[in-house]
């Protein structure tokens, strides 16, 4: 009678590397080898390499940068770390589109019906916001009833029918690696590294097995990376790790510095998007919907789609209500109204000559429209309304804009914020330039 040895722990098991010889070499400036980064990886989500050392590990990476096919390792190791899912069963296109986050940015909630009304699946999996971006999952939840959670099967079943478009939150279960070291780069002051970034965004959107992407790259004040040289540099990353990879995927460059359309929150950015739907809404906020769903459209191989009329006459708007009610939610239902609201006014007579994104994103997010902490709840009804734009012309006491929110004690910070954000000058400012700056492909 043989006796089998019993199987090694997870103490017991022999590794194949050693975390301290991984960091050195990328403090020291080389190239980890594939095996090697495979094992930081993997051994991260298993947990033998502790948070320090991946901490220490990412540092050296945000110092140091990595080669393109590290990055491309790095990418498929965090893809390996969880389920991939497969929309070939559909029998028709997929495309999705991912920004890398801005101040009034609510252009998925148009963007995914308008898309699926020529035929063309849309999976948006998505996330809640943390920080001054926020998330397409919190405004959605805004609308009574609706419903972020989805199984597999009803991901899969609302984009097989009628409906075509899913907006919902991503499952634990797409690179779980990436979800650990996201967590700890934001503690870590390592959020802001390309190789990182890419890596990040690029595992889950390869996980999710879509057969195209359009990445909205933003740049300015209220983006990531403030400066457009770094934006294109991360577009470059991504596209490339897309396309190798087998996801026909395109990247557009997009102005961050001046908040997108006119409403910041959650309800108020809801009801932007219907206001885009009906076929009116914020000219920006419409040009660049229009923009990526041309994008999205050309790489599912339909570049001859008339994108505006779909707005303009209503097929857009009633994918939209589909989609809601798909989801439980009551696209008729009045949205949350704010408890209390506070008006901000012209002190003079003059121009708008500067409005900053970033401090109207951190008022709205002080507001309660964002939270500090992945476990906060958000404020449906708080941001801000822009009642002006840069370049317009107002008169002492006009409306600027007005703030909102349950909690009348969070004006003061959110002012705050905004002390030196935007400028009343005397002369007009230059032409707007357009939205959409670069395209960038394989
Ligand atoms: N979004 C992500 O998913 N990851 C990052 O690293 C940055 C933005």
């Amino acid at each position: 009678m043989s006796v089998e040895a019993p199987a090694l722990s997870e103490r017991q098991r022999v590794e194949a590397f050693d975390a301290v010889d991984v960091i050195r070499a990328k403090r020291d400036g080389g190239a980890v080898p594939e095996p090697a980064l495979r094992w930081m990886i993997d051994a991260y989500t298993r947990g033998y390499v502790s948070d320090a050392q991946m901490a220490s590990f990412a540092m050296a990476i945000f110092q140091r940068g990595m080669e393109r096919d590290e990055i491309r390792v790095l990418t498929d190791a965090m893809i390996a770390s969880g389920e991939r899912m497969s929309f070939a069963a559909l029998g028709k296109k997929t495309v999705d589109k991912h920004s890398t986050g801005g101040v009034g940015d609510k252009i998925t909630l148009p963007l995914a019906p308008l898309v699926a009304v020529f035929g063309v699946a849309v999976p948006q999996l998505s996330g809640r916001g943390l920080g001054h971006t926020g998330g397409t999952l919190d405004k959605l939840e805004s609308i009574p009833g609706w419903r972020a959670a989805l199984s597999n099967e009803e991901i899969f079943a609302q984009l097989q029918g009628d409906v075509g478009a899913v907006i919902c939150a991503a499952g634990s279960g797409l690179a779980p690696a990436d979800k650990k070291l996201y967590a700890l780069r934001d503690v870590t002051g390592t959020v802001e590294a390309i190789p990182l970034i890419a890596s990040s965004i690029m595992s889950k959107k390869i996980a999710e097995g879509t057969d195209a992407l359009v990445l909205d790259v933003k740049f300015g004040s209220g983006a990531f990376m403030q400066d457009i040289d770094r934006a294109r540099e991360l577009a470059r990353t991504m596209v490339a790790l897309g396309t190798d990879s087998g996801v026909a995927t395109t990247a557009l460059l997009t102005d961050m510095n001046v908040p997108l359309g006119r409403a910041i929150g959650n309800a108020n950015e809801v009801r932007e998007s219907v206001e885009i739907l009906a076929g009116g809404g914020p000219d920006d906020v419409r040009e660049l919907t229009l923009a990526l769903a041309r994008e999205m459209l050309a790489l599912a191989g339909r570049p001859d789609a008339d994108v505006e009329k779909a707005l303009d006459d209503g097929r857009a708007m009633d994918r939209w209500n589909a989609m809601i009610r798909a989801q439980g939610g009551d696209p008729d239902a009045p949205l949350p109204t704010p408890r209390e609201t506070q008006v901000v006014a012209a002190d003079r007579d003059g121009v708008v000559t500067r409005m900053d994104a970033l401090p109207f994103g951190i008022a709205a997010w002080r507001l309660g429209a964002g939270r500090a902490r992945a476990e906060d709840a958000v404020i449906h009804a708080a941001g801000v309304d822009l009642h002006v734009a840069p370049g317009d012309a107002v008169a002492a006491g006009q409306p600027l804009f007005t703030l909102s929110t349950d909690d009348g004690a969070r004006f003061a910070r959110a002012l705050d914020a905004l002390d030196g954000a935007f400028e009343i000058g005397k002369a007009g400012i230059a032409e707007r330039t357009p939205i959409v700056r670069e395209r960038i492909t394989a």
